[in-house]
């Protein structure tokens, strides 16, 4: 195209525009065809989808929106901070801080309570790896505490393990159970160091009807779908502590969207370092919302389902059933127990899905698992000597002893009796009665 002749007369000086206006029409930036594709992920019949299609048109939306970012002064909350007022709400807690995982959740926490080189981060020794390795992730060194027969940190392990390096105490609630908190928390606080709960597999459940996530310093939860609330992938942060929360939206939102005024200076010392960006998405949000509602009808479900069994079943002298430290607070997913020895654990297996149960064991040539520390491969290239099995030998031990029976919040009454009946066959059958 040859050169465009215009007046030569400037605008500013009283000429004519060059651009007087523009023709293009935009397009929504998220329309129908997205709309649709989040739809179809759902699973929707063709005939749903051309339906939806018909009700809905791109003239419907603004031109340029709408957009799925969190932080763009819109009229309305967006879907992230109704989530997080949301989640405030149910916690009763001052401060949520909604972020894109579980693992995002633990790193932005761990660096808030000053993790970083040089400095040590204790974890349960079963629990799951990404709560060590958020710790890794800034430098610092994870130490292991063994664990007694309810698979949570073991309280009476972890006060030698502390020195002058260590910056947190991070329980996790395991598998939805909680993890003993008041002589950890007290052990922590004694040695003026943070508790960080990792909430991921056990939100909802209560410790003496507080409920986790607020008993320590800090709670972080993952959201995500493999968890008992969460759609996609999604994490939490919260906490009580003003300048605790303010740390992880640094953390968690480098770019400072969260503060007042985005670009002033630092309002007090220490307010600014260098974070990432770990925001959760509006449509995670969206979504989060809803299951944040929901929460307290699954774990009052699967409450129900656990007790129901749980006080059915006999006593054998050849198992332990899995130690709770607050049989009303945890929320009990999973039936566990550890067999005498690993002979028994695979008859025991056997015999209970023989009989429609669906029972897992481990045993001593169990595939290499990330809920045991003895297994983290990826923290081995800078820990490995954090991860041998004798510096907790109940947990390896246990570990490899486990008999997990997945338990389902949506079974009925007589669903459990079921369930409950065949295992007091099983084990009549292998076991003594104690
Ligand atoms: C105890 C625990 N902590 C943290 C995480 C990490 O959560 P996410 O997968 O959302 O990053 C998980 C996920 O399995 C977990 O079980």
């Amino acid at each position: 195209m040859g050169e465009t002749m215009v007046a030569t007369e400037l605008a500013i000086n009283g000429g004519p525009k060059a651009v007087e206006r523009i023709a293009g029409r935009g397009e929504p930036k998220v329309g129908v065809a997205e709309l649709l594709s989040i739809a179809e992920r759902f699973g929707f019949s063709d005939q749903a989808l051309a339906r939806l299609s018909t009700a809905v048109s791109d003239d419907d939306l603004p031109v340029g929106g709408p957009h799925l970012g969190r932080y763009y002064g819109s009229a309305k909350p967006s879907m992230g901070e109704r989530f997080e007022a949301a989640a405030r709400e149910l916690f009763d807690v001052k401060h949520a801080y909604a972020v894109c995982n579980g693992t995002s959740a633990l790193h932005a926490a761990m660096v808030a309570v000053g993790a970083g080189p040089g400095t040590e981060v204790i974890c349960p020794a079963t629990g799951f790896l990404a709560t060590s390795m958020a710790a890794a992730l800034t430098g610092a060194t994870p130490v292991f505490c063994d664990v007694d027969e309810s698979l949570q940190m073991d309280p009476n392990r972890l006060e030698p393990l502390l020195t002058e390096r260590t910056v947190a105490v991070v329980p996790t609630h395991h598998w939805g159970f909680v993890a003993d908190l008041a002589p950890i928390v007290a052990i922590a606080r004694g040695h003026g160091v943070k508790v960080v709960e990792d909430c991921a597999q056990a939100p909802g459940a209560t410790y003496r009807g507080q409920r986790v996530g607020t008993v320590g310093d800090l709670g972080c939860f993952s959201i995500s779908a493999y968890k008992i609330i969460g759609g996609g992938e999604g994490g939490m942060v919260v906490t009580n502590d003003d300048r605790l929360f303010d740390r992880v939206c640094q953390a968690a939102e480098g770019g400072g969207l969260w503060r007042p005024d985005r670009f002033g200076p630092e309002r007090y010392p220490g307010e600014l370092f260098v974070g990432a960006n770990y925001r959760m998405s509006e449509l995670e949000s969206a979504v989060n919302v809803v299951q944040m509602a929901k929460l307290d009808g699954v774990v009052g479900r699967y409450r129900a389902v656990w007790r129901r069994i749980r006080e059915q079943l006999g006593r054998y002298r050849e198992v332990v059933w899995q130690k709770s430290n607050d049989p009303d607070g945890d929320i009990g997913y999973r039936l566990r127990c550890f067999p005498a020895d690993h002979d028994l654990g695979a008859r025991l297996t056997a015999a209970l899905r023989a009989e429609g149960i669906g029972a897992g064991y481990r045993g001593p040539e169990g595939h290499p698992d990330w809920h045991v520390f003895c297994d983290m491969f990826p923290l081995f290239a800078e820990h490995a000597d954090r991860c041998r099995r004798e510096l907790c030998p109940v947990a390896a031990d246990l570990y490899n002893r486990s008999l997990g029976i997945g338990l389902d919040q949506w079974w009925t009454p007589e669903d459990c009796d079921a369930v409950a009946g065949g295992i007091n066959k099983v084990m009549s059958a292998l076991c003594t009665r104690a």
